[in-house]
């Protein structure tokens, strides 16, 4: 692995499982320092645990992102322990299910709704104001925005909130192109498709089968094959790339 991202910073929500494990390992290995923020505090120590083992420089901080100060008070912690951040991964999100199922918009609790606003496009709000005004003073910055298929197209086994929310980081993500490409900040979202995780094996094994079956490259994505697009787009030579989205998902509903 190439050391692409030797000096850099990173935080990454939802570091601590699945896709967001992945990329806070591969910016690791791709010399960054990187801060796991992540509700589940075990889940953040865990992965901040393996990386360092691996002899990078990691930290942990347990961060519900749905809660500005927390995010707030976790910027505090990042940058007394590991200097000014210059990549931020919004990847933290969540698609609540019923006995693996989503919930119909017509029987939806108003609660979840709003919970799942918060989480998936409050808490990349949240990573952006806390984070954003020093990538913009210093000159430099990249922000990922983790998006899905679903923000793009219907795809059926998600509950109503989670395209929304999903489709609104792409609006974000286009809005903050513009007004922070002058102060040298590229901000991309990725839309993954269907990806090997905890958060996917809630939902029924024939809906994941027949997605694959719908696949052009016949397979289920993996953490690691977002990792990798994460990694272009936060480096030097995917700086100049912004505004965008892009698809990691095999060919899966290629529009
Ligand atoms: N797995 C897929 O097929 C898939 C496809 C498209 C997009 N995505 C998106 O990728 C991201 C990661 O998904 P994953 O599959 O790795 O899920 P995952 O459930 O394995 O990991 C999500 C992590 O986010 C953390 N998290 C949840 N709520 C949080 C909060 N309020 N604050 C901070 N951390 C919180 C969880 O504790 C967990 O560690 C999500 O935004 C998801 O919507 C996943």
């Amino acid at each position: 692995m190439s050391r692409t991202h030797s000096g850099r910073v990173a935080v990454v929500t939802g570091g601590g499982s699945g896709i967001g494990r992945a990329i806070a390992e591969a910016l690791a290995e791709a010399g960054a320092a990187v801060a796991v923020l992540d509700a589940n505090g075990n889940a953040a120590e865990d992965a901040a645990g393996a990386i360092a083992a691996a002899g990078h420089k990691a930290m942990a901080v347990a961060c519900d992102v749905a809660r500005f100060e927390a995010v707030e008070s976790a910027g505090h912690e990042v940058a007394a322990a590991l200097g000014p951040v210059d990549i931020l991964v919004n990847n933290a999100g969540i698609s609540p299910k019923h006995a693996g199922k989503p919930a119909s918009v017509l029987e939806m609790d108003p609660a979840e709704w709003n919970r799942v606003v918060e989480v998936n496009l409050t808490g990349a709000f949240h990573g952006v104001r806390v984070f954003a005004p020093g990538m913009a003073r210093r000159g430099w910055g990249s922000i990922v925005n983790q998006s899905s298929v679903a923000g793009k197209t219907h795809v059926g086994f998600v509950a109503a909130h989670y395209p929304a929310t999903k489709a609104g980081l792409i609006g974000l993500t286009r809005h903050l192109a513009g007004e922070l490409g002058p102060s040298g900040v590229n901000v991309n979202a990725l839309a993954p498709g269907r990806i090997d995780t905890p958060l996917m094996r809630g939902v029924a094994t024939e809906v994941n089968d027949a997605i694959v079956a719908d696949t052009p490259m016949r397979r289920l994505g993996t953490p690691a094959d977002v990792a990798a697009a994460a990694l272009f787009l936060t480096s030097a030579d995917g700086h100049f790339v912004t505004g965008q989205v892009l698809d990691v998902a095999g060919g899966w509903k290629l529009a």
